[in-house]
């Protein structure tokens, strides 16, 4: 990863800080994005710690359930001029109690998760095309193994539960990776990972069912967050990867393991319904990702 640079959003903690430290650790100029100025400050500094002959790592100011914020982030990047050679889009939020707005008038964690990946991608893609073989890694989970999104709820309004908000966000995020992958053709590669289990800061405001059993999970499964993050950066890095593949830990349920490609979820296999996640994405956000001519998907 030498001379490259890479943005991880989440970079702060959890799985975006193993996957920040990995990236430095081989050789990459890192931003990791996130909320908070402080978090991200010692996050950086841990990594420094740890990889004290790495190149620059700094953290950026982003909130992704913001699209101002995102748009802001994205012209610092811009303006900035350098080629980005990797974006890891692997921030997430799993939980609010309540159904939550934005200051766009958009559910929190569809705003959060996938939306506002949606809108940092398509605002990064000039800077991305501009690197020799740039890659998107996408972090999705699980539980985009439900059967079904319904676009016409795209934002929870009807019977808001907050873990089925989570499942919709991360089968939004599948599909936009794979869509990604059929709209810029050779212009980038597009991956899609699921990381697995790991007990992360994901868990903190989600129910006490939840947290048990991610613990519970964790312990039997004998997973920590290096495991846990080292298949985002298999997908972020590998050579081996296929353009608009999957990639998931090896063992059971695709939680533990070394990383291999899995087979896609039903509904990730839908083009129709990604199209028009797509087509709906760009017209919530207004963020219109645009690819060479010849490149473009019909
Ligand atoms: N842990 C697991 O078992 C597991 C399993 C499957 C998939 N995943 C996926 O792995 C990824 C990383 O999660 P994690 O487990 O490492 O959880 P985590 O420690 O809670 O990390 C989530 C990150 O997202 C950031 N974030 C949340 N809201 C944000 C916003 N509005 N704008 C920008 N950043 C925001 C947080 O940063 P700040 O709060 O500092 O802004 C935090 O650094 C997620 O995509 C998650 O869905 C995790």
């Amino acid at each position: 990863m030498s001379g490259k640079l890479a943005v991880v959003t989440g970079g702060s903690s959890g799985l975006g800080l193993a996957t920040a430290a990995g990236l430095a650790g081989a050789g990459a100029e890192v931003v990791i994005a996130g909320r908070d100025a402080e978090r991200l400050r010692l996050a950086a500094e841990r990594i420094r710690e740890r990889h004290p002959a790495a190149a620059p790592v700094r953290g950026e100011r982003l909130d992704l359930a913001s699209q101002a914020s995102v748009a802001d982030f994205a012209a610092r990047l811009t303006g900035r001029g350098r080629p980005l050679d990797l974006l890891v889009n692997n921030a997430a939020v799993l939980y609010t109690q309540r159904r939550t707005l934005t200051e766009d008038g958009f559910e929190l964690i569809m705003a959060t998760n996938h939306l506002g990946h949606f809108a940092l991608t398509g605002r990064l893609v000039p800077l991305l095309l501009r690197a020799p073989a740039p890659r998107v890694a996408t972090v999705c989970s699980l539980t985009a193994k439900v059967p079904v999104l319904d676009l016409s709820d795209l934002m929870n309004e009807r019977n808001y539960r907050p873990l089925s908000a989570y499942v919709k966000s991360k089968t939004a995020l599948l599909l936009f990776a794979l869509e990604l992958q059929r709209r810029a053709t050779r212009a980038l590669t597009s991956v899609a990972v699921n990381p697995g289990n790991a007990s992360t800061g994901l868990y903190r405001h989600g129910p006490a069912p939840v947290r048990g059993l991610n613990r519970g999970l964790d312990r039997v499964l004998g997973r920590d967050t290096e495991n846990a993050a080292s298949v985002i950066l298999y997908g972020a890095t590998s050579p081996d990867v296929v353009p608009g593949g999957y990639y998931t830990a090896s063992g059971l349920l695709g939680r533990r393991g070394t990383p291999r490609p899995a087979p896609l979820p039903r509904v990730a296999r839908d083009h129709a319904l990604a199209r028009d996640l797509w087509l709906k994405s760009e017209a919530l956000t207004g963020v219109r990702p645009s690819f060479p001519a010849r490149s473009l998907h019909v």
